[in-house]
């Protein structure tokens, strides 16, 4: 009844872990949500929830789906009814309606207006004349072709009449209307229309689907306003925008981290250093908006600020850290050198200096410790108070009690002071570490399952193993492999598999959702578990091998066959020569 790319918009537009957090208590434990299941009784947290794809399952009974079925199966409805309450919810109008028709059309009309003006401020800083000066500036700031040509990025003419970019728009039949609504032009005294940007470099800006909203245009060199961002529009709320986070989301989604920077030039140089998770807010502080966008695909945040900018200040204040906290997403700080920033740091050729500043990366809470310990000369009994006073209540919103613990102990220790007395500040008892105990497994079994989790993430490196269908003997496991390798074959490398749409009995589909819902952590190196099974068979092998060699005649042809064979698995199996020893 409503179209498929209708249903895909109120997916993306509904936050799964909003929708449970409803009806029963959520908790975020690592990538995924964990909840109290709302389809048995229990007082566990059963239910693991994948935010970035909207998918749920639970551990306890087996439950499984997506943002519809949660809304069916816990509200009583109809597929259609499920589809049209959450498009109510979340501001999607479906195009059945015809009024709904309508303004989906605005909407799309404010786009391919600002689509045009992306492609007409791009030409002209491309090859016009009067964009001399754009390109110079860029040639200086080490902005090659290539790059521009990445980033779209553009020069808004200031000509006589201030009508450029209104006269281009007009001539591809965009009205006077949609640029006024889209903040690409405003009305003058007279009636007149014009160009809002004029003599700048453009940024495009684009929502979290890739279409252009808006703009961040800054002045070539020096001068006030440095940066003028597109007005608030229907299609441009800077509270709810991320520059890059388009591009960046699904590196974002597989390595549940993103980068926090503070401007365009600061995205584009982490991207230029090899850090493509990298997004800036536009124009805005980083506030509630961007945290709720952010945890669809992360659950660490790395700020990347120049600690001493007023800037950073916004994000670092107590009091912004409630979102953060309250989301329980684990929030850091990657201090960059005094006085730089990652624009900086890529002009002056450190890009190293980049990737270990978020490497060193530490959570905003130490990090608000270590400065207030700096701040304070702690040799006096009343500075180290005042550090105890301001911090405790910063300690004690940190919900995990052995956390808290830790931070109690952390604060004690930098600032010189008895443990007791931080603890007594905190107003909180520090808690004991719980000791857990998972049941043994087999590490056969286990190493296969990383191997298939390793398939669903599908990172780019994969591409480069061959994995033998043999290796995986659990059987099990063994069906769901062909699956994963069809569903490969049909995305690209590095996108993690679409598990959500495999067609499969419901036995198939639980394990892969299992799989899938592993919360045990894998290893950095994605390649590393490949190389686990591919030991661990060629290990299996070779035992057998041994048993067969006792048997056999030494000296006869088939024992010196399968004494070859045993010297190559064993080159093999300590990561030597691959699979050439037949
Ligand atoms: P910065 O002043 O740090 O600029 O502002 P930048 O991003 O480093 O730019 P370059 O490298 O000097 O060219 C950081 C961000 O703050 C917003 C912009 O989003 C900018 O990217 N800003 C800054 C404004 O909105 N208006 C301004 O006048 C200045
Ligand atoms: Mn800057």
């Amino acid at each position: 009844m409503y179209r498929r790319d209708d249903i895909d918009r109120v997916r993306a537009g509904t936050n799964l872990a909003d929708l449970v957090g409803a009806v029963t208590t959520v908790k975020r434990q690592g990538r995924s949500m964990v909840a109290v299941c709302p389809f048995h009784q229990e007082k566990t947290a059963s239910l693991s929830i994948d935010p970035g794809r909207g998918l749920y399952y639970c551990f306890g009974c087996q439950a499984k789906g997506d943002v519809f079925t949660f809304v069916e199966e816990t509200q009583g409805l109809s597929f259609n009814e499920a589809v049209e309450a959450l498009a109510r919810n979340a501001g999607i109008t479906l195009t059945v309606d015809p009024g709904a028709a309508k303004r989906r059309g605005e909407h799309d009309e404010l786009v391919a207006a600002v689509r045009s003006a992306v492609e007409f401020f791009h030409r002209r800083l491309k090859s016009a004349p009067d964009a001399g000066p754009a390109r110079s500036y860029l040639r200086g700031r080490g902005y090659g072709q290539e790059l521009v040509d990445q980033y779209h990025l553009g020069y808004s003419p200031d000509e006589q009449g201030w009508d450029a970019l209104v006269r281009a728009l007009r001539s591809s039949g965009h009205k006077d209307r949609t640029m006024e609504g889209a903040g690409l032009a405003r009305r003058g005294r007279g009636g007149k229309l014009y160009d809002v940007f004029r003599g700048r470099l453009m940024f495009p800006i684009n929502d979290l689907r890739g279409d252009p909203v808006g703009f961040g245009a800054r002045i070539l060199g020096e001068g006030t306003p440095k940066y003028i961002n597109s007005a608030e529009s229907r299609i441009y709320q800077k509270g709810r925008l991320l520059y890059g986070l388009d591009t960046a989301r699904s590196l974002i989604a597989r390595s549940g981290e993103a980068i926090v920077v503070e401007g365009y030039t600061d995205v584009i140089a982490f991207h230029q250093a090899g850090l493509g998770n990298a997004v800036a807010t536009c124009g805005t502080a980083l506030g509630e908006g961007h945290f709720d966008l952010l945890r669809r695909f992360a659950d660490r945040i790395v700020l990347a600020f120049d600690a001493d900018q007023a800037g950073a200040g916004a994000a670092l204040r107590g009091d912004e850290l409630e979102t953060p906290v309250r989301l329980d997403l684990d929030l850091r700080v990657a201090e960059m050198p005094a006085g730089m920033d990652p624009a900086d740091l890529l002009a002056a050729g450190r890009m190293e200096d980049l990737v270990s500043a978020v490497k060193g990366s530490r959570p905003l809470l130490q990090f608000r410790i270590d400065r207030e310990a700096e701040a304070h000369d702690l040799s006096e009994p009343e500075a180290r108070a005042r550090a105890v006073r301001k911090l405790a209540p910063l300690v004690a919103r940190v919900a995990d009690d052995v956390a808290r613990t830790e931070y109690i102990r952390y604060l004690a220790r930098k600032l010189g002071v008895e443990v007791q007395t931080v603890a007594a500040a905190v107003g909180r008892r520090p808690a004991v570490a719980e000791t857990t105990t998972t049941p043994p497994e087999s590490a056969d079994r286990r190493a296969q399952e990383d191997l298939l989790r390793v398939i669903i993430e599908n990172p780019p490196e994969l591409e480069r193993a061959e994995i033998d269908p043999s290796w995986v003997t659990d059987e099990e496991l063994a069906v769901l492999l062909p699956l994963l390798q069809a569903l490969r074959a049909e995305v690209p490398a590095g996108t993690r598999l679409p598990i959500e749409s495999v067609e499969a009995d419901d036995q198939v589909r639980t394990r892969l959702l299992e799989l899938a819902f592993d919360r045990r952590p894998l290893p950095a190196d994605m390649l590393e578990p490949v190389e686990r099974v591919r030991r661990r068979a060629a290990g299996a092998e070779l035992a057998t091998l041994r048993e067969q060699l006792e048997a056999m005649e030494p000296g006869s042809e088939e024992h010196s066959d399968a004494l070859r064979r045993l010297i190559a698995l064993e080159r093999m199996r300590r990561g030597g020569g691959g699979g050439d020893e037949a």
